[in-house]
């Protein structure tokens, strides 16, 4: 059974400039599974709905954002949780930290700049969870961030003694303290030079292979996202263009969107493809493409068609993956 089940997932941020209200609808009929022990990354350009998504799935909704309809279910084994209706008491007691841990976008912003590493984590634990005894627990954590092939000494360092690429692997140890299920991880590499994404990327993959954890992986940078991901969701516009497995969406794109970036889709020598999508400046693109009725890049696509400016495509099945475009609708072939 799936960990995760995300069904037609619609979120919009509500706001309102000068008396005036605007609504931009930033996930747009998102539905995935995700499963016990798989990375799945997700990749698109600036402002596609990322984060957006992962605050809805890590329960993080505050205003402006709201969740319009949709599911949001998650199967724990030993309980199950649908984030949507679930009880916030229950979600910070029983969920956060302890099943679903958000490594936030920026997330140097957990460690506390004037704490040693080992307080943050000493604050975490007695916050969740209570710290019956002392010294098991700073000999428990010194065994958790070893296990992580960290150095047990960077507990007794403060942050800014650490490396952008040690911060992170510290920040997604604190994540594990109490070996969630799931890991949302939000550009933990956008901050880190390339030599040390690696480093980075590898401590998803020990998660995974060795603690059963399940990771999703939001980044811009495709080349991390081959190398570990095991599917991959590409959005664009609150719509996930395509998905399926990692090898058949890089290697053989379908939708123009995910073709346009072919380019710099990365090829088994990974390292030597470090980043793929530039930031784009959207502005009132932005706007436009957000609230354009049927297919959000018709207005980019070199094979628009009428039908693509009418109605939403359809999500359609091809080798394997599952593709939003007209152009592999019966119809049109
Ligand atoms: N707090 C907010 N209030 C209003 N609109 C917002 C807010 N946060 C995000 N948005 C809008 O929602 C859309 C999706 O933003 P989101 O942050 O989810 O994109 P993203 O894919 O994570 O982008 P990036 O790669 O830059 O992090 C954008 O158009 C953005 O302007
Ligand atoms: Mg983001």
């Amino acid at each position: 059974m799936a960990l995760l089940q995300l069904e037609d997932l619609h979120a919009c941020y509500r706001t309102e400039v000068y008396g005036i209200s605007r609504s931009v609808r930033a996930v747009d009929g998102v539905s995935l599974e995700l499963y016990e022990n798989e990375i799945y990354g997700i990749a698109g350009e600036s402002s596609s709905g990322k984060t957006t998504l992962i605050k809805v799935l890590s329960g993080t909704l505050k205003p402006p954002l709201r969740v319009e309809s949709g599911r949001v279910h998650y199967n724990f084994g030993s309980f199950a949780v649908d984030m949507l209706s679930i009880d916030p008491e229950e979600l910070r007691q029983n969920v956060r930290w302890k099943q679903i841990s958000y490594v936030m976008q920026g997330s140097m912003s957990v460690l506390n700049p004037v704490r040693k590493i080992m307080r943050t984590f000493e604050e975490i634990v007695r916050t969740h969870q209570g710290i019956p005894d002392k010294k098991s627990f700073v000999e428990q954590t010194r065994q958790h961030v070893q296990r992580l092939g960290l150095p047990p000494d960077v507990l007794d360092l403060y942050p800014h003694q650490l490396s952008g690429g040690m911060r992170q692997r510290v920040a997604i140890a604190l994540a594990t303290v109490f070996h969630p299920s799931l890991i949302l991880a939000d550009e933990p590499v956008s901050m880190v030079d390339a030599s040390l994404r690696m480093a980075i990327v590898n401590l998803f993959k020990k998660l995974r292979d060795e603690q059963n954890v399940s990771v999703i992986y939001i980044t811009h940078d495709l080349a991390t996202a081959y190398y570990i991901s095991d599917r991959i969701a590409i959005m664009l516009r609150g719509y996930v263009v395509e998905s399926g497995p990692v090898e058949q969406v890089l290697d053989k794109p379908l939708h123009p969107y995910t073709q346009l970036l072919q380019e710099s889709v990365p090829r088994p020598a990974v390292s030597e493809r470090t980043q793929w999508a530039r930031p784009i400046e959207l502005g009132s693109t932005e706007v436009k493409e957000y609230s354009r009725v049927g297919c959000k890049y018709a207005g980019r696509c070199p094979h628009v068609m009428d039908v693509c400016k009418q109605a939403d495509p359809p999500d359609v099945v091809v080798e394997g993956r599952t593709v939003k475009c007209y152009l592999y609708t019966n119809d049109a072939r």
